[in-house]
């Protein structure tokens, strides 16, 4: 009878044993970057499951949806001392209806709302406003003119969400640039009075003209003035008190034109890129006609690399905002990887943020073992994979061999006592 109790008790162990094999080779909730994931694995917070074809990349894996926190390794530096994550025409949202009830023909550049992009850490918003049905609507248009085909909703819908954002979070600050179509006399002021973000506006008068550091961002918290608003009309800054923004930005070429490798010209509005006038640099990467299944592909590899091209176009400056269409999608770390290594270089002097250590001297990094880009390509075994992910799959290989090794040691103890 105690012999029987003990080895049902020890095939319990067992069967428990089995179960977290083989729970550790199916992964569980909490996968990490890279790691495999399908419809029953969950990726950590922060990650998504992804694949880029586009790229080659089928194997389903955790990929970055959000960069770290610009201001969490070295705080309190000017506001053009940090790169903020942004998306282009931010409202195109994918396969949305227009609130007029017809359908969009619009090209559309964004898989999540707003308020989604907010929680994911976007910060800076390119938002294309126009005067329609006595209102101003957020359109994706042409000649200047919103349509119902090409209007997606009301400009305060969206506004109201970041006014919620900013109260919730008061040490947050965000930026948006309007591509503004907007005529109607204090249209603007209107439909941000409206909403309640009027009180989070910082300052014109505050905005430095002549290339001097922006006031820091603890005293943009201090002071309430969390919203930073850009027009593309000039005039908008004499009648209604909203910037210009190439008084205060350069900016490179958007669409095709700004995607040729190894150049990086300044869109014709912007001074050229290495005016120094202008405290703060935007640099967009993203096609002229948005391409979902392309953009994981574009927001990897080649936009860290046409920031490299125009942080020297723009006389060794890091991009303040980097711009993108379909913001999560990449392979492996994309445009939150931009993001992060802007911020490393911006506010510690290393290549990436997540290298920074907290106060400590400008330049001094904490680079960690593992860093490369995880494997992309589904392959049966590891040794097919390409060259520079064969790192990171081996440490994760590893350490579940390790713990394999464990799991068998206790089995055949277990065993030879049954
Ligand atoms: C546009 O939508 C409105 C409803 O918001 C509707 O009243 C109007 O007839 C529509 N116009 C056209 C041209 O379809
Ligand atoms: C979109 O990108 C995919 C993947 O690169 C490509 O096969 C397709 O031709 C592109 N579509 C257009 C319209 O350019
Ligand atoms: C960094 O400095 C701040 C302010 O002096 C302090 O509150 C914080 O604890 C420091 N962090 C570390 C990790 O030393």
């Amino acid at each position: 009878m105690f012999r029987f109790l003990q080895r049902s008790r020890i095939r319990n162990l067992q069967t428990q044993l089995v179960l977290i094999a083989v729970f550790l080779f199916a992964g569980s909730s909490g996968l990490k970057i890279g790691e495999s994931c399908g419809s029953d694995n969950k990726c950590d917070a922060g990650l998504s499951c992804q694949t880029c074809p586009a790229n080659g990349n089928t194997r389903p894996r955790c990929s970055r949806i959000q960069p770290l926190n610009p201001t969490s390794k070295v705080n309190g530096l000017a506001f053009n001392r940090y790169s903020w994550l942004t998306t282009h025409n931010s409202y195109a949202l994918a396969g949305a209806r227009s609130a007029t009830g017809s359908i969009i023909i619009a090209p559309m550049n964004q898989e999540d709302v707003v308020a989604d992009q907010l929680k994911n850490g976007v910060r800076g918003f390119m938002l294309d406003m126009y005067d329609f049905q006595n209102d101003i609507w957020l359109c994706h248009s042409a000649g200047g003119k919103c349509y119902n085909v090409t209007a997606f909703q009301p400009a305060i819908n969206v506004l109201k969400d970041m006014r919620s954002f900013l109260d919730a979070n008061p040490s947050e600050i965000i930026t948006i640039f309007i591509e503004d179509y907007v005529t109607s006399p204090k249209g603007l002021t209107k439909v941000f009075t409206a909403s309640g973000l009027s009180k989070y506006m910082f300052p014109v008068s505050r905005m430095p003209k002549n290339g001097g550091d922006w006031p820091t961002v603890d005293d943009m918290v201090q002071k309430n003035q969390r919203l930073i608003v850009f027009s593309s009309k000039s005039s908008k800054e004499a009648s209604e008190g909203i910037a210009y923004q190439w008084t205060y930005t350069v900016e490179n070429q958007y669409g095709d034109e700004g995607m040729k490798a190894g150049s990086c010209p300044s869109r014709a509005e912007s001074p050229a890129m290495n005016t120094k006038s202008r405290s703060l640099v935007v640099v967009n990467y993203f096609h002229s006609t948005p391409n979902r299944s392309q953009a994981c592909a574009d927001n990897s590899a080649p936009l860290l690399s046409m920031m490299k091209t125009c942080y020297e176009a723009a006389g060794n400056r890091w991009p303040n905002y980097i711009a993108v269409d379909y913001y999560q999608r990449n392979d492996g770390g994309g445009a939150s990887e931009a993001v992060d290594e802007a911020n490393g270089h911006l506010t510690c002097g290393c290549g990436n943020i997540a290298y920074c250590k907290a106060n400590a001297t400008f330049g001094t990094c904490d680079v960690p073992p593992i860093s490369p880009p995880p494997p992309a390509t589904e392959t049966p075994s590891a040794d097919q994979q390409s060259p520079n992910n064969n790192h990171a799959s081996k440490v994760f290989v590893g350490r579940t061999a390790k713990l394999m090794q464990w799991v068998v040691v206790v089995l055949a103890t277990t065993s030879l006592f049954a």
